[in-house]
Parts: structure tokens; sequence; C-alpha cells
């Protein structure tokens, strides 16, 4: 039963992609280069005996993305899930970022993830059965002045999957999504952070265990829902000061 992993190449997607293959699962790994994917794929399979195909392509090209991930996943293999630990931040997106990088930044971090799912999801519907599993962001409990698209598109993502919920629930499909906290991983390297950086390792196991049960939004790791609870709650003129 396959699972797909768009953003597999480093991070928390790597990891998922290691718990998954030591699972037993075949997979389909999709980032923007092969000269990441392949190495990874051949290591997965000396170590798990893993089945792993690879997709190489910009997820910003979200509907080339789709369809090259729709050829990926041969018809008539039923697909177990589909996980979207991808994303990508931009240092200078600060409210006065170029057009061009504005829009790559929301094709990647939203645009990407419901492409595919749009893709795929009649497969999924067809099946009876399936998990959609999308992951969001921290920095979107608030908006602040840095990561400003970054935030709005994990935001959007969040509602995209509280929708989703409603479409695939009642077709037999599970939808999670993790808003995560800090991760220690290329994406927040150098980054000056409240609370610590969680091993993305850990984050995987935790997200696989619960593959296919859980469902609904939930904060990883579990510090997050009472760190956001009251950081929601601080009030404008505070949280302004307290982002200057
Ligand atoms: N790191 C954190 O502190 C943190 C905190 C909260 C939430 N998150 C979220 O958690 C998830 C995993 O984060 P991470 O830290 O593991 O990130 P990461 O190490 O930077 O990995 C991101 C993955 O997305 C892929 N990706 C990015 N841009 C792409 C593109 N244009 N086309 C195809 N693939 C692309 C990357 O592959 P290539 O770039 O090699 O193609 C990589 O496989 C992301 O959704 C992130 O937004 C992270």
């Amino acid at each position: 039963m396959t699972c797909v992993i768009v953003g597999a190449s480093s991070g928390l997607g790597r990891a998922l992609a290691e718990e998954l293959a030591r699972g037993g699962h075949p997979l389909v790994l999709v980032s923007s280069d092969a000269r990441d994917l392949l190495p990874l794929a051949s290591d997965l399979t000396v170590r798990f005996g893993a089945a792993v195909r690879t997709v190489a392509a910009d997820a910003a090209e979200h509907a080339g993305l789709a369809a090259a991930l729709d050829r990926a996943v041969p018809s008539g293999q039923p697909i177990t899930a589909l996980l979207f630990p991808v994303g990508a931040v931009e240092q200078r997106d600060d409210g006065w970022l170029e057009p061009e990088l504005a829009e790559r930044l929301v094709r990647v971090n939203l645009l990407s993830v419901s492409s595919v799912v749009g893709r795929l999801l009649p497969r999924l519907i067809s099946q009876g059965s399936g998990t959609i599993v999308g992951f969001g962001s921290v920095a979107a409990l608030r908006g602040r002045s840095s990561n400003v698209l970054y935030a709005a598109a994990k935001r959007s993502l969040e509602s995209y999957f509280e929708s989703l919920r409603h479409l695939g629930e009642p077709r037999g499909l599970t939808v999670a999504f993790y808003v995560l906290g800090y991760l220690d991983t290329q994406l927040s390297y150098g980054s000056r952070l409240l609370l610590p950086r969680a091993d993305p390792k850990r984050v995987a196991k935790r997200v696989c265990r619960a593959l296919g049960r859980e469902r609904g939004r939930r904060y990883v790791p579990w510090f997050w829902y009472p760190a956001g609870v009251l950081l929601k709650a601080i009030p404008w003129a505070v949280f302004r000061r307290l982002n200057s």
C-alpha cells in the first residue's frame, strides 16, 4: 500500500520516508532534485527492502507536479497515504517581497498541496479509504513582520485541510493536519526561537504511529497547544511590541 511523500528529501519528509519504509510501505518520494532523491531511495531499499519510486519536480509548478505524481502511482495500486511535509521560506519575506518570489512561496506552500490532492482525490474516494496529512506551522499562529507570506500560506493550508475533512471524511478518508513547532532542520537554521526545536525523527515517529487513526488538527510537540492559545490571546497592543 503506497505512501506518497511530497517534500521527502530532507528534514521531516526524510524522517517520514525512513519511518514508513521501516514499516514496509512502498513509497513515492517527491522533491525538486533527483540528486537528493536517488541516494535516499537506494538507502531505503538497501536498509528496509522498500520499493521506492522517485519524482523530481518543482512544487511551484504544481499542476505539472500533480500530473507527474498521478503517472508515478500506477492506477490499480492503492494509495495508503498522501503526506505533505513540503515547505519553503524566503529570507526577505518581510512584506516587501518581489511579486514573483511571493507567488512562488504561495505555490510551494499551498498550491502544490491542493493540486496534488485535487488530482489524486478521485482515486482515494473510489478506494473508499486513505489518509491525507498536512503540516502547518506555529509561525502562522499570529501575523508577524517576518515570514509574512509563508505564514499566510500555512494559515490558508490549515483552512484548506479543514475543508478537506468535510469532503473526505464522509467518503471514508482520514484527514489530519499537524501544526508543527520549530524543527531541528535546515528550514529553521539560524532562526532566533522562543521554545526548543523538535527532532524531526521523533515527530515522524509520532505522525506515523497515528497514521490512519488520528484526524483533525493537532499540535506537535504538544506544548505548542497551550503556547498557541496564549499567543492568540495576547492583545494586539502587546503583541505588536513583542514582535518589534
Ligand atoms: N523547520 C521548522 O522549524 C518548521 C516549523 C514549523 C513547520 N514546519 C513545516 O514542516 C514541514 C517540514 O519542514 P522541514 O523543516 O523538514 O523542511 P525542509 O528540511 O526544508 O524540507 C522541505 C522539503 O520540501 C521540499 N521542497 C521545498 N521546496 C520545494 C520545491 N519548490 N519543489 C519540490 N520540493 C520542494 C524540499 O526539497 P528540495 O528543496 O530539496 O526540493 C524538502 O524535501 C514543512 O511543511 C514546514 O513548512 C517546519
